[in-house]
C-alpha cells in the first residue's frame, strides 16, 4: 500500500509552495511529464559537484567511477524490465529509440514488398519515423482499425495482418485513451507470422510492472522524464540478436572499434554501438536513481493506487451531464474529456486559472483525433503522487466552470 502523504514529501515540486495564477498548483499532466523526487536531483547534483568526468575516455579514478555507475545503471534498468543489461541502450527518449528502430532496422531490412502495421491510436513518435521508412524503402504503412470505443482487439490485429506484414508497432498504453493493449498476446500472434513486434512503452513502463521476457516483445521504448527521471534520457530495449543486426543511426566516438583512411569502420557491439558521442551521463545517473525509487515503491503498488484513484475520479465526474468522457473504462490513469459547448483549450485555460495543469488539444495523436470526431480534447493524467484532495479540487473546478465559461450550460 502506498502512503501518498509520505510520498509527496519526496517531491520538491509538491512542497515548494508552487503557485499558478496565485493558486496552489495541481499537476494533472503526468502523461506528458512527471515531477522528480529529491533522490534524483541529489544524484545529478552529486555527479556535478563530486564526480564530474566523461565516460569510457580516461584512465583515472573519476572516469572509472562513472564507467562503473553507468554499468550499474544498465543493470538496474535491466532488472526493472527483466532484460539483460547489454540489451539496454541509452537514448534521448522514446522518440529517439523509435527512430533508431525505424532507421537502424526498418530502413535496413524492409523493401517495397513489405508492410508495417500501426494502429489508429499511435502517438506521432510511433507514426512519423515509419513514414520515413516508407519514404526510404517504399514499404507500405497500414493501420489496425479500432473498435467503436477506440480499443484494439486481437481479432482486428489478426484481420489486419497480411503476408507482407514484417513489423507491428504499437503503444502498450494509448497516451490519449489510456487503454492497456494486450501486447503479450499480440506479440505472440506477430511471432506466429514471423513479424517483429515493437512496443511503445512510454505510457506503461512508468506505471506498471514490465517483464520483456514474459511479454516477449522484440523492442520496447520508453522515456525517463515520464517516470520521475530527467528529461533527455530514455531507453531502447531490444532482444540482443536483433540489436546485433541493426545499424547505428548516429556515428562518432564511443561506438566504433576502429576505422581507417579508406573508410573501413568496425562498430562496437550493442549497446555501445548505438551510443555515439559523449552520452547523457547526468541523465543516465538520474534515471538510475528514479528507477530505484520506483522499484522501492513497488510497481504493483503504483498500479493499484492509480487504478483506485482513477475510479474515484470517474465516480465523481460521471454524474455531471455536461462532461463527455471519451474513455470511461480505461485501465490507465488517463481521463480524456470535454465539457459540452466548451472548446478544450478554453477549458484548460479556465482550469489553469484555478491552478490546475491539464493538457488540451490532440496530444500528438492526430489520427486518433479524427477517429474521435472532435477537434480537440482535454486530458487529465495522474501519477502515484496525485492525491485524493487534488482530484476533489479538480472535479469541483469542472463542476463550478459554468460561472466562468458562458457556453458551459448553454
Ligand atoms: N507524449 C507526451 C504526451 O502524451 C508528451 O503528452
Amino acid at each position: 500500500m502506498l502512503d501518498n502523504k509520505k510520498i509527496r514529501k519526496d517531491f520538491p515540486m509538491l512542497n515548494n509552495n508552487i503557485k499558478m495564477q496565485e493558486k496552489d498548483l495541481i499537476f494533472l499532466d503526468n502523461a506528458s511529464t512527471t515531477f522528480k523526487p529529491s533522490c534524483v536531483l541529489d544524484t545529478i547534483k552529486c555527479y556535478y559537484n563530486f564526480e564530474t568526468s566523461n565516460s569510457h575516455r580516461g584512465d583515472y579514478d573519476l572516469c572509472f567511477n562513472i564507467d562503473n555507475k553507468i554499468a550499474e545503471t544498465r543493470q538496474i534498468l535491466g532488472h526493472f524490465i527483466n532484460a539483460n543489461p547489454n540489451e539496454i541502450v541509452f537514448t534521448s527518449g522514446a522518440s529517439m529509440s523509435m527512430n533508431l528502430i525505424a532507421y537502424g532496422f526498418g530502413v535496413k531490412y524492409l523493401t517495397k514488398e513489405d508492410e508495417v502495421l500501426l494502429t489508429q491510436a499511435e502517438h506521432a513518435s510511433n507514426v512519423l519515423p515509419w513514414f520515413k521508412v516508407h519514404e526510404l524503402t517504399g514499404c507500405k504503412i497500414s493501420y489496425i482499425p479500432l473498435t467503436s470505443d477506440g480499443r484494439i482487439t486481437l481479432e482486428n490485429v489478426k484481420k489486419a495482418i497480411t503476408k507482407h506484414t514484417k513489423i507491428i508497432s504499437m503503444a502498450h498504453v494509448s497516451n490519449v485513451l489510456g487503454y492497456i493493449n494486450d501486447v503479450k498476446t499480440i506479440a505472440k500472434i506477430a511471432h506466429e507470422h514471423n513479424i517483429i513486434f515493437v512496443c511503445d512503452g512510454a505510457q506503461s513502463v512508468p506505471h506498471m510492472e514490465i517483464d520483456v521476457k514474459d511479454l516477449d516483445v522484440d523492442f520496447l521504448v520508453f522515456s525517463g522524464h515520464k517516470m520521475c527521471g530527467p528529461t533527455g534520457i530514455g531507453v531502447l530495449y531490444g532482444k540482443y540478436d536483433l540489436l546485433e543486426k541493426m545499424d547505428p543511426l548516429m556515428s562518432g566516438g564511443g561506438m566504433n572499434a576502429k576505422f581507417d583512411m579508406c573508410g573501413d569502420v568496425s562498430y562496437l557491439k550493442p549497446p555501445e554501438r548505438f551510443e555515439a558521442g559523449t552520452i547523457n551521463i547526468e541523465g543516465i545517473l538520474g534515471l538510475g536513481a528514479a528507477t530505484k525509487y520506483l522499484m522501492n515503491l513497488g510497481m504493483s503498488n503504483i498500479r493499484r493506487y492509480e487504478t483506485k484513484l482513477r475510479q474515484y475520479l470517474i465516480s465523481k465526474l460521471e454524474n455531471n451531464p455536461n462532461v463527455i468522457i471519451y474513455n470511461q473504462n480505461a485501465e490507465a490513469g488517463i481521463l480524456t474529456f470535454n465539457v459540452k459547448g466548451v472548446f478544450a483549450q478554453d477549458e484548460a485555460t479556465y482550469l489553469n486559472s484555478k491552478g490546475i495543469a491539464i493538457r488540451s488539444g490532440q496530444h500528438c495523436a492526430k489520427i486518433l483525433i479524427d477517429f474521435l470526431g472532435v477537434v480537440a480534447t482535454c486530458r487529465a493524467s495522474i501519477y502515484f503522487y496525485t492525491s485524493k484532495e487534488e482530484i476533489d479540487k479538480f472535479v469541483d473546478a469542472i463542476n463550478d466552470g459554468g460561472d466562468f465559461l458562458d457556453a458551459y450550460f448553454s
